[in-house]
């Protein structure tokens, strides 16, 4: 084959860290890494550390920080149960994506565990915009009896288990207004490679086994997985060596090569790249398409991941060293050439 032509695609889940962590990435650095990697649009979650977008002034704070982009930006709003007020507002904003929860423990201080604040807080989203889950096992049934209740679209972040992408596909089936992504990391990575990489392997949700990675893969061909996200979480290297180590790995750079690599292997088709990565998301959030917007590149041409450096700000990947397939060689944005030659300008 040559060079193909696809859409500019779109990368649901990525955390640029600014403001609030800049040493990890920004909106220049983390735009630069997103349209290497193909991606001219990406959502940025709320998890800021340290400083999170948890009102309307931050929201509007990060709306001008991300000028300095090379490609879309949109957001999320977060929630510590105490903002809920500002909500009606928030919803309404034409950079605003949905409502992220943090059910769980991860980077960040979102973690709402309080059961009557969250039930609180999905009465209080009353917006056809989706609320996004960083939840496993029963909390995820938690949330679907909440969105069944207050008739809300919700999605399931990062799926990571066997267990947790049953508990989605029977939500599917009953009917619920339910959609999730998997990301890279636990496509590709198990067992094996937690112990080959140590911390630069740990991630919220954690990696699986190998039966987990089965059933992630059989989600992806039966059409329970609606989108791939990547969870672009950068830290950087002194902070993944620390005891605990941060948790999260990039990803923008590396997503659309792995997915190739699953193409070459004949595990999914060229059609499911494309659907994972821009008919799905475009779905989800409603995103127009852009003129003039596309990427090129040749799906059969191998490259080593990493042998040109990196964009992201923390300049490692837990794929450094792979065979991916495709990398991307020309990205157009509304007609304005952002990447030449593999190269951002
Ligand atoms: C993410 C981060 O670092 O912001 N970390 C991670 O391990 N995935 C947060 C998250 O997505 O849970
Ligand atoms: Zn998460
Ligand atoms: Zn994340």
């Amino acid at each position: 084959m040559s060079i193909q032509q696809f859409p500019g695609f779109i990368d649901i889940h990525v955390h640029l860290r600014q403001p609030g962590a800049t040493q990890k990435e920004d909106f220049f650095t983390g735009s630069r890494a997103a349209v290497k990697g193909g991606f001219t649009c990406v959502l940025d979650m709320p998890n800021n550390p340290g400083d999170p977008t948890i009102s309307l002034d931050k929201l509007e704070e990060k709306i001008q920080l991300a000028r300095s982009a090379r490609c879309d930006i949109g957001f999320y709003y977060g929630t510590d149960g105490n903002n809920l007020d500002s909500f009606p507002k928030a919803a309404t904003e034409a950079y605003l994506f949905g409502l992220k929860l943090y059910m769980e423990d991860t980077t960040g201080e979102l973690l709402v565990e309080d059961a009557t604040k969250i039930a609180a807080i999905f009465a209080a989203w009353k917006s056809d915009k989706p609320i996004l889950i960083h939840a496993e096992g029963e909390h995820i049934g938690v949330a679907f009896d909440l969105a069944q209740s207050y008739h809300r679209r919700i999605h399931v972040c990062h799926v990571a288990s066997w267990e947790d992408l049953v508990l989605v596909r029977k939500a599917k089936e009953k009917g619920l207004s339910v959609t999730c992504g998997v990301t890279p990391h636990h496509l590709f990575l198990s067992q094996t490679d937690r112990t080959r990489l140590g911390s630069f392997a740990q991630v919220m949700p954690s990696i699986g086994d190998t039966s987990d990675q089965n059933a992630l893969w059989e989600g992806v061909v039966d059409g329970t997985v609606d989108v791939v996200e990547s969870d672009h979480a950068p830290h950087t290297m002194a902070e993944k060596h620390t005891n605990p180590p941060a948790f999260g790995v990039p990803g923008l750079e590396t997503t659309l090569g792995l997915l190739l690599l699953a193409v070459h292997q004949k595990r999914i088709s060229l059609e499911t790249v494309v659907k994972l990565l821009y008919d799905g998301p475009r779905k989800i959030f409603s995103i127009p398409i852009q003129q003039k917007t596309y990427i090129e590149l040749d799906p059969v041409k191998p490259f080593i991941a990493g042998a040109l450096g990196y964009e992201t700000k923390c300049a490692w990947s837990p794929f450094d060293g792979w065979e991916l397939y495709g990398q991307v060689q020309t990205v157009v944005l509304r007609g304005k050439p952002v990447v030449q030659n593999a190269k951002v300008i």
